[in-house]
């Protein structure tokens, strides 16, 4: 594309009378104490809870008042946030610098509910592509679809990197209850041999399923990983043909798939709307329907959907998504927060964090607005986080008391889905143990009307109003982890939009993809071949060339 698109016509973020406003307000109530706020409202959690789409979502501990909430929906409309809702659900190209449309939201659209790009109703191709990978999952699970050599598949095995990876990561994890207990499904993304060695360990490959999964199908760790899949295949049943029965791919990229040597008969497609990081909905989840079932994975499907539905027409003060990325504005460019923790109690959603930090930092981490000029105010924040309550007894000391601040979410379902003794119990109890800890904490006279000596107060004093969201759901079914991934995906749209940025490009992993490419035939050269990186690249390149002549004499 040679010439730039029309740029947007939204009032830079400084100049929105609602920004200027938040600045002023946010003076007058940086020091809010939440402690106070209760106090003084007992009706607090009812005025800043909202239950939508089977959610609970309570965000009164966080250091706003109502004020701040109606700036910041002002903010989002003065943002044209609803505008650019509906651009996306109208298919227009708001990923500006690639040219595309962003409709993840048609993954999940019902039969009949049309969504255009490029003019044509993407939807019934959806749901084609839903069919054919239920069929085929439907096979695998029931055993009639078989090896070369006749055997049931019993392993699956899903290589695939970043968007094309660690949704069906989290998303095998987060519902492994709910999963086909006699198969195995691991995952291979790292471009490093140790990962794929120790998936394909003591496995037949007359019982196992790789599933290849890349958009472009040009990613070199998914393609070095293919390869290495396709010779352990081989080698093991000696015959080409094989392939056929051992091998699919999922692109959007028919052209590559077929030069590795899969049949377009075994390729389910995606499409260039897609984009990677909100992908895991489309035929890239296909190892989640093997391990799920095509039922579940609907179930999933309408999860999202709930959520899309909400976010396009619920108001902005009720509307989760908006009042999430709200949050993340307010901490991050207000009280400059550099991070968020993601703390879900759940030991299934344990990957549910790693998957969020691309979604979030591979979508926000932006320094330029949609019309190329330097921001002047912070944009993404770092997403982290570990399930509970094992962070409880590793990081959650810092949230308390370091000097950082720390917005958590903290993420509960009410029902557990393996009921054992009183365990439930005691993790609810801690999750809403910590939320009340951060937001209230101690004061040195509660801490001295404990006995303690003089000394040690400061030590045991908690300053408390430390802010958290507590998300509850009923329990952690398929249409839940929709609706969840659903949440942040909107939040981060709604963040990407105050900011002006385009959340959906990537340009950002380019430079590194680029070095490496040049670095790699530099380190199989003689020692002596001249290198022109920097005197510390050039060292390291050097040693690893003397070690590995070393190692190889
Ligand atoms: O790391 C950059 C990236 O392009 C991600 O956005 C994407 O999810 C990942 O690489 C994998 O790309 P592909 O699916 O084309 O292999």
């Amino acid at each position: 594309m040679t010439t730039p698109p029309k740029p947007i016509d939204i009032v830079p973020l400084k100049n929105r009378p609602a920004w200027k406003a938040l600045e002023e307000h946010y003076a007058r109530v940086r020091d809010l104490q939440l402690r106070q706020l209760f106090a003084t409202d007992p009706q607090r959690s009812g005025t800043f809870t909202v239950e939508a789409v089977g959610l609970y979502f309570d965000y009164s501990k966080h250091r706003i008042n109502a004020e701040t909430r109606n700036l910041l929906v002002e903010l989002a409309e003065q943002s044209g946030l609803r505008q650019h809702i509906d651009a996306m659900f109208r298919g227009d190209k708001i990923n500006v610098t690639e040219q595309r449309s962003v409709l993840h939201v048609a993954l999940r659209a019902q039969k009949g509910e049309p969504f255009f790009s490029d003019g044509v109703d993407v939807v019934p191709e959806v749901h084609a592509v839903l069919d054919k990978m239920a069929a085929f999952a439907e096979q695998v699970r029931s055993g009639a679809w078989k090896g070369h050599t006749g055997k049931r598949i019993k392993n699956v095995i899903s290589i695939g990197i970043g968007g094309s990876d660690l949704g069906p990561v989290m998303a095998y994890e987060a519902l492994k209850h709910y999963s086909q207990r006699d198969m195995t499904f691991q995952f291979v993304s790292n471009v490093d041999g140790t990962d794929f060695v120790e998936a394909t360990h003591g496995l037949s490959a007359e019982e196992t399923l790789f599933i290849i999964c890349s958009k472009t199908f040009t990613t070199l760790e998914t393609m070095t990983n293919g390869r290495t899949a396709r010779s352990w295949a081989l080698n093991q049943l000696k015959d080409e043909k094989a392939v056929a029965k051992h091998f699919v791919a999922v692109s959007t990229n028919t052209a590559k798939v077929v030069e590795f040597g899969i049949d377009s008969a075994n390729m389910f497609e995606f499409w260039d709307w897609v984009g990677g990081r909100y992908s895991m909905d489309s035929a890239i989840g296909l190892s989640t329907m093997i391990a799920i079932g095509p039922d579940h994975f609907q179930a999933m499907l309408a999860g999202f959907h709930a959520m899309d539905e909400h976010f396009r027409t619920a108001p902005f003060h009720q509307n989760l998504p908006v009042l999430m990325g709200l949050l993340a504005v307010w901490y991050n460019t207000f009280f400059d927060a550099q991070t968020v923790a993601v703390l879900p109690y759940d030991q299934y959603l344990k990957r549910f964090p790693a998957y969020l930090q691309q979604l979030t930092m591979e979508s926000n981490g932006k320094q330029v607005t949609l019309d190329g000029k330097r921001v002047s105010y912070q944009t993404g924040p770092i997403y982290w986080g570990e399930p509970g309550t094992n962070g409880q007894h590793s990081f959650y000391q810092l949230i308390h008391q370091g000097t950082k601040l720390i917005p958590c979410d903290f993420i509960a379902f009410l029902q557990t889905l393996n009921p054992v003794g009183t365990h439930h119990e005691l993790l609810l109890a801690n999750v809403f143990a910590q939320a009340e800890a951060l937001a209230f904490g101690k004061t040195p006279d509660e801490v001295r009307s404990e006995g303690t000596a003089e000394w040690l107060v400061p030590h045991r004093t908690f300053e408390g109003n430390r802010p958290s969201t507590v998300i509850l759901a009923e329990r952690l079914t398929p249409e839940t982890l929709g609706k969840l991934i659903a949440l942040y995906e909107h939040s981060v749209f709604t963040q990407g939009t105050i900011w002006q940025i385009d959340s959906f490009d990537q340009w950002g992993v380019e430079l590194g993809k680029a070095l490496a490419n040049r670095i790699i035939p530099e380190l199989a050269e003689t020692a002596d071949k001249e290198l022109t990186h920097d005197s510390s690249t050039n060292a390291l390149i050097r040693k690893y060339r003397k070690l590995s002549a070393n190692s190889s004499k």
